[in-house]
């Protein structure tokens, strides 16, 4: 009897996976085709003269819709006068490194090579091009052997955290810069300014915290991100190790990810873990922006004309051989905002602008090569308050961001600026 059931049941398997094969290849038929006519065709402009016209209209709307890493658009990369005036043309390794794009920028009428994956720099030719490479610390030779490598790969992705949501119009994602040991930094987060819940009816916060991983000397807490990963769907991992000098990469691979994965952000906050952000404040303030205005956002609190740090003791510490000049006007990396409509140029020149060890400094730089100056406002208080407003909400209820508050700090400030008894 069990010889037959299994009989019976071996060719109804048969017979069913038979009919799922066809009914598969038929509904994946007009997919494929449409997708291959999308990549085909570069433009609504360009149309083959072969195709017939009924397929040239459906072929246009799909092709409107193209994902953002299209392979047909191959952007032009440009760097502005002002920027390009602004770095000093000597023998510093980063400047050079500069000046040699922007000479393959110039002969190449903006299409420098694409330079994807990794090429780490050998010792013997960064001491062939730095000559006290030997004295740099130890921490920012490695920076240097490995400042060409743009693409580590994830390891924990959050792919439907801007899946759209009926109603809401807008997305701020607040996107935090944190390293695997940060639970409790991160817990305090969600449970106040972070929280995943929508403003106005019009907006939601959307919140992602942007890790490396852990050195070999630190405790494996490989299970314990996994778990957090699926339990709250806001961490996302990539294959670097999580380091200072590492900011900028986890910079770049993060405004990848966000020009991957949430192609239709509004606005994006970046920033520390452990900053108190004033969200009902920001909704306000994103809320009296023009659309011209809100297009170009890039703002926080403003450092202007800053130089490198040049004693070695110091974590901003900058050598001599390695960038000479000013830095521009750029957002303190505490916490800043800027507008999703900005996202693909800047993910676009950070591409090609050398990397620099120090992360905020980057981003300005890549918003200067594309011509857009940091706003200041006063709400973003990267340094602190005074000390004796630093438990005070309504000092608090006026701000946009403070740095840095713990997470007992955190949740009561929250608590606070909410309560119906504050009378400020
Ligand atoms: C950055 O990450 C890479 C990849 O894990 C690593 O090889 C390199 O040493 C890190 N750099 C610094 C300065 O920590
Ligand atoms: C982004 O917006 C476009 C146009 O409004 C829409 O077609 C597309 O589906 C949206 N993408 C996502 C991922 O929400």
């Amino acid at each position: 009897m069990p010889l037959r059931f299994t009989k019976t049941f071996t060719a109804m398997a048969l017979v069913s996976s038979f009919v799922l094969v066809i009914l598969y290849s038929f509904l994946n038929m007009p997919v494929t085709h449409s997708r291959r006519e999308a990549v085909e065709t570069p433009s609504v402009t360009n149309i083959s003269p072969a195709r017939a016209p009924t397929t040239a209209t459906t072929s246009e709307k799909r092709s409107s819709t193209q994902p953002v890493f299209s392979t047909t658009a191959v952007p032009l990369v440009t760097i502005s006068e002002a920027f390009i005036k602004n770095i000093p043309k000597n023998s510093a390794f980063w400047n050079r490194k500069f000046h040699s794009l922007v000479k393959e920028l110039a002969i190449t009428g903006g299409h420098p090579a694409r330079h994807t994956g990794c090429r780490p720099q050998t010792t013997e030719s960064l001491r062939m091009n730095i000559q006290d490479f030997n004295s740099y610390p130890e921490l920012y030779q490695e920076f240097l052997a490995g400042m060409d490598c743009r693409s580590p790969p994830i390891i924990i992705d959050q792919p439907d955290k801007c899946a759209p949501v009926s109603g809401t119009k807008q997305i701020l994602l607040f996107a935090l810069k944190s390293t695997p040991g940060h639970f409790e930094r991160r817990q305090a987060v969600r449970e106040t300014w972070g929280k995943e819940e929508v403003y106005g009816e019009s907006l939601i916060v959307k919140t992602v915290f942007l890790l490396g991983q852990t050195s070999g000397d630190d405790p494996n807490l490989d299970k314990l991100l996994t778990f957090e990963a699926q339990e709250f769907k806001d961490l996302l991992l990539w294959d670097f190790q999580d380091s200072f000098y590492n900011l900028t990469l986890k910079e770049h691979v993060f405004f990848k990810w966000a020009l991957y994965r949430c192609p239709n952000v509004s606005f994006i906050f970046k920033g520390d873990d452990d900053v108190f952000a004033n969200t009902p404040a920001i909704f306000n303030y994103l809320q009296s922006l023009d659309a011209d205005k809100a297009s170009k956002l890039y703002t926080g609190q403003i450092i202007s004309d800053a130089s490198p740090l040049r004693d070695v003791k110091i974590k901003y510490y900058v050598p001599e051989s390695f960038y000479e000049g000013p830095y521009p006007s750029y957002a303190g990396g505490g916490g800043f905002l800027f507008s999703g409509q900005l996202l693909k140029s800047v993910y676009l020149i950070s591409q090609y602008i050398p990397f620099f060890p120090i992360d905020d400094v980057y981003t300005g730089m890549c918003f200067k090569a594309l011509g857009i100056a940091p706003e200041k406002h006063i709400g973003f208080q990267t340094f602190d308050i005074r000390e004796q407003d630093r438990e005070n909400a309504c000092v608090h209820k006026g701000l946009l961001l403070v740095h840095r508050r713990n997470p007992q700090q955190t949740k009561r400030l929250w608590r606070n600026i909410h309560s119906p008894l504050l009378t400020c």
